[in-house]
């Protein structure tokens, strides 16, 4: 069962997916027996150099080509912003083709439009990767736990931020020193300001009340404080007083309402967030009947978040009764243990 792919971008996100795509394709199609073909790349500057080698026929500055090919049957987007992405995905999505994407700006910002074209087409638009990098709690969320009542869903959801928070408390940097090096680390966008305006996160915490809540919270609604103004002086007062200064993401019920907000917050040393530190993300999904789950991993990166959008490639080319076809899978070879 064979699946044409068009991949939209090839930057830290895309150019790792596209790695496994071509490294991995025989090892997934044993695996899982869907065959993910790469067709076409998309990017914006063609002569770039790349992580990958593909024929130039194979890499394209057309984005539209490819959601409007007749030979992509799903596109992977890994660009990035609200234009022109928003139009990419509802053109490719309102001509039937299944999405997968690591845009969590347009999925929070325009994801009920972008939900009832693919309704509309009867095709799936998968998120895995916008939300905690290469930690799957979209999935989590919207499958296992659907019929659980989620009372609230909190935690570190940007890695950037996390970054910084931990340089300062831990190598006693400034906070300008601290985005410097996440900078040069590759942590940190050029621009960095949505990650710590708290807007990258507020994003994140819009789609993660959607899926708790059932209910669309718009970006904005989020109340939203980044870290601009924490001072290395703030994170050594906390520590004075046995606290770590944490950037969280909190999307609850109050009473009938969805409360969202989205701060630096001190919280005890023995907190299990207080112990979450780079890169890495934590989110806490709770409920009556569940407790308390966490989910935890590397929040970003090229490489985990490539897994998220792989892991969704293999879901919808797995479900899709494509060309007619269902998939087969392998039987496990039996191993003979002497
Ligand atoms: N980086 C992470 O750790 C991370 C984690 C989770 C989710 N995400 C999400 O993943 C997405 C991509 O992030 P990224 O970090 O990979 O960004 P990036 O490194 O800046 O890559 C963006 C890619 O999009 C291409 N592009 C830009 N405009 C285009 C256009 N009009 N047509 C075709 N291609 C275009 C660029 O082409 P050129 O290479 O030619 O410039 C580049 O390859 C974003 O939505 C981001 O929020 C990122």
């Amino acid at each position: 069962m064979k699946v044409n792919v068009g991949v939209l971008g090839a930057g830290t996100v895309g150019g790792a997916l596209v790695q496994r795509l071509l490294l991995d394709r025989i090892q997934i199609r044993e695996k899982t027996g869907v065959d993910l073909e790469l067709k076409v790349v998309a990017v914006k500057h063609l002569e770039k150099p790349r992580s990958f080698e593909l024929p130039p026929e194979r890499i394209t500055d057309q984005a539209m080509s490819v959601v409007s090919s007749p030979g992509i049957d799903v596109v992977v987007e890994a660009i990035g912003g609200l234009e022109p992405t928003g139009e990419l995905l509802l053109t490719a999505l309102r001509s039937g083709k299944p999405v997968v994407t690591a845009n969590k700006e347009l999925v929070a910002t325009r994801g009920e439009e972008l939900f009832e074209a693919a309704n509309r087409s009867g095709v799936p638009l998968m998120y895995e990767a916008a939300v905690g990098g290469g930690i799957p709690v979209i999935r989590p969320l919207a499958e296992s736990l659907a019929g659980e009542r989620i009372d609230r869903v909190s935690g570190i959801v940007n890695g950037t931020t996390n970054y910084i928070l931990t340089s300062m408390a831990q190598d006693g940097r400034s906070f300008k020193e601290a985005l410097e090096e996440a900078t040069a680390l590759g942590y940190a966008e050029p621009d960095p300001s949505d990650d710590i305006s708290g807007r990258d996160a507020a994003f994140k915490t819009a789609i993660l009340a959607r899926l708790a809540f059932g209910e669309w919270v718009a970006p904005w609604q989020v109340e939203c404080l980044g870290i601009e103004a924490v001072s290395r002086a703030d994170v050594e007062a906390a520590a004075l007083a046995g606290k770590v200064i944490k950037l969280i993401g909190v999307a609850e019920r109050v009473g009938r309402d969805i409360s969202t907000r989205v701060s630096p917050i001190a919280l005890d040393v023995d907190h299990p967030l207080a112990g979450v530190d780079g890169v890495t993300n934590a989110i806490f999904v709770e409920g009556p009947a569940i407790g308390r789950l966490l989910f935890t991993g590397p929040g970003a990166g090229g490489q985990p978040t490539a897994s998220a959008l792989l892991g969704d490639l293999i879901q919808v080319a797995s479900r899709r009764n494509w060309q007619g076809k269902a998939p087969s899978y392998r039987r496990p070879r039996q191993v003979l243990h002497r």
